[in-house]
């Protein structure tokens, strides 16, 4: 007997602007993704308001999933997926973002994708935004920095949910919400843009909390009336949130250390969905709020609405752990986008992302008892530089082991008591990275042949670990050894 539910969904994820290129393809319009350029972890990528010839732009091409993705889809019912989850792309379906009348290819293309995994008795899990804001709606009213964007994004929400009624049951509203609580998540999460003439570092986004502040109460408004929506057009939708969950422990033991702790969980892990699974804004936001002369402008009535559009379900990605101190004289963690310090005790991956498979377990209890809601772990897994051996196989036992020891971790927080109704690693095919802009950050099952210097035919590999996967599936996490 596996310690999973049997309709345990097991599957893997993606973004579109990751992973479908077709940028500008059947009425796409353009998203802020698609401004970005490549980069590295060394060598920021840059936001160009204004595109550069002769630049490279990774989500251009992506991994071409828009015109492959009956092939990918197959490899994934072939590692035996019960789960897909992907994420439209906003300006398929609104171009600019505030037109009235959806784009019918648009619509038509997620049509076909949903069908395909339906075919293969695997359910979409769909992301309705996943860092891909129309960058017209950043030109016209910068994005979620204005309450106009809640009317636009509730209309595209309308489209999507009519138009796939009967065919989807999962939703998610928007990616990795918590990431505005930094400067990074400005653009790719809130579409926010004060520059629109001369190049950004993307690293180095110039600050302003008020707007990243209340661009996220415009986005759980937005999202609240999301859920009341789906529940609208077809009772049997769920909606969840998702969250980056950044671990996170106090380096030593001295109370100063552990009330920093305490004070980041709150501002990282916490804020966002005490307001989208408890319905309103925690007491301790108030002094942050106060003590960093950020003022958040509600109307009445945002209150019942908040209470009333709570979700149905956590979902969350879970990478990577770290520590907080007040000891100055020890440096953030490189790679560590959300903010902490090394933690002595845990070794990191290429890109500086510190690996702890019993920080999943711990953020899985810590979430439950929280929320008391079921639990969704839909982003897990290494970003790793792979090597095509002579004989054309992917020796990627690292991943493997990566994987394992996570799932070993969600065994015991099941056993703990947590309801987890699935896990979709992420990256399930490789894919381009979101922080740094590159494709040698690779986390897949599946290869793809497509390179940095823009080379590659985008052919697909099978890695070790697809084999592993497919196995693991099978045996319903039973069986986690090499086969
Ligand atoms: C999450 C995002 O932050 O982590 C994904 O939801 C992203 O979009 C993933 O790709 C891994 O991060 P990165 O920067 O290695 O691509």
């Amino acid at each position: 007997m596996s310690v999973f539910k049997e309709n345990f969904l097991w599957g893997g994820a993606t973004a579109a602007n990751q992973c479908e290129g077709a940028w500008n393809v059947d009425g796409k319009g353009v998203s802020v993704a698609d401004i970005c350029t490549g980069g590295t972890l060394g060598k920021s990528k840059m936001i160009t308001p204004v595109l550069q010839d002769g630049t490279f732009y990774p989500s251009h091409d992506a991994i071409q999933h828009y015109t492959r993705f009956r092939e990918d889809i197959r490899l994934f019912a072939e590692m035996g997926f019960k789960v897909y989850r992907f994420s439209i792309a906003w300006t398929r379906i609104f171009p600019n973002g505030d037109e009235t009348e959806p784009n019918e290819a648009g619509l038509k293309h997620y049509e076909e994708v949903i069908d395909t995994c339906l075919s293969y008795g695997i359910e979409p899990l769909i992301t309705i935004s996943h860092y891909e804001v129309p960058f017209g709606l950043t030109k016209k009213c910068n994005a979620w920095a204005s309450r106009e964007m809640i009317g636009y994004f509730l209309n595209y929400c309308r489209a999507i949910f009519t138009r796939y009624r009967g065919k989807v049951k999962y939703w998610l509203t928007f990616n990795e919400i918590n990431s505005a609580s930094k400067p990074m998540g400005a653009l790719l999460n809130q579409g926010i843009l004060n520059d629109l003439e001369h190049p950004t570092v993307f690293m180095k986004q110039p600050d302003n909390p008020q707007q990243r502040y209340q661009g996220l109460h415009h986005m759980f408004v937005a999202s609240a009336l999301a859920v009341k929506m789906a529940h609208e057009i077809d009772p049997s939708y769920r909606v969840g949130n998702m969250m980056i969950y950044s671990a996170s422990y106090p380096r030593t033991c001295a109370p100063a250390d552990v009330l920093k702790n305490q004070q980041y969980n709150r501002i990282i892990n916490y804020f966002c969905s005490d307001v989208q699974c408890r319905g309103a804004y925690p007491s301790y936001m108030e002094r942050f709020f106060a003590e960093n002369q950020i003022h958040i402008q509600k109307e009445d009535g945002d209150d019942a609405i908040l209470k009333a559009g709570t979700v149905d379900f956590y979902t969350f990605s879970y990478y990577m752990s770290s520590c907080q101190t007040t000891d100055r004289t020890i440096k953030d963690g490189l790679g560590n986008i959300l903010g902490g310090v090394p933690n002595p005790y845990l070794r990191a991956s290429n890109w500086g992302w510190q690996i702890d498979p019993e920080g999943l377990r711990y953020a899985l209890n810590d979430i439950y008892d929280r929320y008391g809601l079921p639990i969704m772990v839909v982003e897990n897994g290494l970003g790793a530089r792979d090597q095509i051996e002579k004989d054309g196989s992917i020796q990627d036992d690292y991943r493997i082991d990566y994987l394992k020891q996570h799932i070993q971790q969600m065994k015991e927080a099941v056993k703990d008591g947590v309801d987890l109704m699935g896990y979709t690693p992420w990256g399930c095919i490789d894919l381009v990275s979101a922080s740094t802009g590159e494709y040698a950050n690779r986390y897949g099952f599946i290869y793809v042949r497509r390179y940095d210097d823009g080379t590659g035919d985008f052919a697909r590999l099978k890695k070790k670990s697809f084999y592993w996967y497919q196995n693991v599936i099978r045996t319903n996490g039973e069986c986690l050894e090499e086969i």
